[in-house]
């Protein structure tokens, strides 16, 4: 399958609830006693997982015909244990936050993943756990599938991160919701607070302090959250929304809406890299969605140049390095990307596998041990480029045909229903062929 290399593309569309929100809202909905109703959840496979994880962990859940999700949650200590493994597919969050959150119980539960999952490092989440109490038995360096022993009187700790990732942040403060005492995460650099913000729409006290440069997040553990048919929207998805985007940059003459995308300011990096570059991008009707910062995205094509992404901007856009080394290879000169290290643990080495794609698409690319510079002039296409089942390398280089010489086509689609299934649609919606 390839998108046909397009004139111009054109229409407004709705991007789909954001990934590691949708995630969030069906935990800590489940951990507040009452119901809560979700509206505009990502209903990917990844987030499904997370659903039916806590289904079996003892929360019930519902989705109505059009789409809204109500959960009866159980109170934070109320989950029970699971009878089954708890496949995770190929969701980091889902798995990482999840372990965090069954931590402090007086029970073990299982979790196992996809073959990508099963080569993710894990390590990251249960050191922390590992301090305040818990057990865990792993395949060797720390891989999937892993048990959890829970202990119920976890210690409450102050952990300073050791690498910038707010799948590790959100995974102590869920085990921390309930541990007795006061639990405190440093942050050195900021990752995406959807976290912080979920908990405080919840009720739940938050504390957030910056000392000397480095975030501290402290919550006193086992608050009790009640909810009286509380409800939340999901706001849309800007790492989806970014494929889309860069679609409409890179073919000529086009000019498209996006509405509902989040830009909360820890997950906006790439638009402001793109903006940097040259990009025409206004943002609309700027709202707020449970408490997260939602506007609507006009694009139009733009002739961009290259842009050195600065370091510090890294965490705010590390999904969206494949799709920005596509950009950049229609950009005019170089775009130089540093501080990547973290794109070699993702749902596949992304580091390589988009230096690969680039290189198999006549793009002039270097790669480093945490560095990507990628030329940009004439893309030639004209092949087919190995995923490695990774869905957001196949929507980059599926985006990348749009305007390359010949075709892209790309090993593997299935992959691309763990974030964002409406993808095909939506390319669509905007005029683009799906042959
Ligand atoms: C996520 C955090 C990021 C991101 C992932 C979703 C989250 O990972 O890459 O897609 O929902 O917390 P890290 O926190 O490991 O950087």
């Amino acid at each position: 399958m390839h998108l046909q290399k397009a004139k111009n593309l054109s229409g407004e569309i709705t991007i789909a609830g954001d990934k590691s929100i949708s995630h969030r809202a069906l935990i800590l909905s489940s951990m507040a006693i009452g119901t809560t109703y979700i509206y505009g959840l990502l209903e990917a496979e990844d987030v499904l997982n997370t659903a039916k994880a806590l289904q079996a962990l003892g929360v019930a859940m519902n989705r109505s015909e059009d789409g809204v999700w109500e959960v009866n949650g159980v109170g934070i200590g109320g989950l029970t244990e699971p009878t089954q493994i708890l496949d995770m597919g190929n969701s980091g969050t889902g798995a990482r936050l999840l372990m965090g959150l069954v931590a402090p119980y007086p029970f073990n539960a299982f979790f196992c993943g996809d073959e990508s999952l099963t080569k993710r490092p894990m390590n990251r989440i249960m050191n922390p756990l590992k301090e305040m109490g818990a057990t865990f038995v792993s395949r060797s360096k720390g891989r999937l599938p892993i048990a959890v022993i829970g202990e119920e009187n976890m210690l409450p700790i102050s952990y300073k991160l050791p690498v910038a990732s707010a799948q590790v942040k959100t995974a102590i403060l869920l085990a921390a919701l309930n541990t007795a005492g006061k639990t405190t995460v440093i942050e050195p650099k900021a990752t995406r607070d959807h976290t912080e913000i979920m908990m405080a729409d919840f009720g739940i006290e938050v504390d957030i302090q910056d000392v000397a440069g480095e975030k501290h997040i402290t919550i006193e553990g086992q608050q009790e959250i009640t909810v009286d048919n509380k409800e939340i929207g999901i706001a849309g998805d800007p790492s989806s929304a970014a494929f889309l985007v860069a679609a409409a940059l890179i073919t000529k003459g086009s000019d498209i809406i996006i509405k509902n995308v989040c830009l909360n300011k820890t997950r906006a990096g790439i638009f402001d890299t793109l903006l940097e570059m040259g990009a025409d991008i206004t943002f609309n009707n700027k709202r707020c969605v449970a408490g997260e910062d939602v506007a609507d995205i006009a694009v139009k094509y733009s002739e961009l140049k290259g842009v050195e992404v600065p370091v510090k901007r890294v965490p705010s856009m590390i999904d969206e390095f494949p799709i920005l080394a596509v950009v950049a290879s229609f950009a005019e000169g170089k775009t130089v990307m540093r501080g990547l290290a973290e794109l070699k643990v993702k749902e596949s080495d992304r580091l390589q596998a988009i230096y690969e794609g680039l290189l198999a698409c006549g793009v002039k690319a270097t790669v480093g041990d945490d560095s990507l510079v990628v030329e940009g002039g004439n893309v030639k296409g004209g092949t087919t480029i190995t995923t490695h089942k990774d869905h957001r390398i196949a929507m980059s280089f599926l985006v990348m045909g749009l305007a390359a010489e010949d075709a892209v086509f790309v090993d593997d689609i299935a992959s691309i229903g763990t974030s964002f299934p409406e993808f095909f649609d939506l390319c669509k919606a905007l005029g683009i062929v799906v042959l």
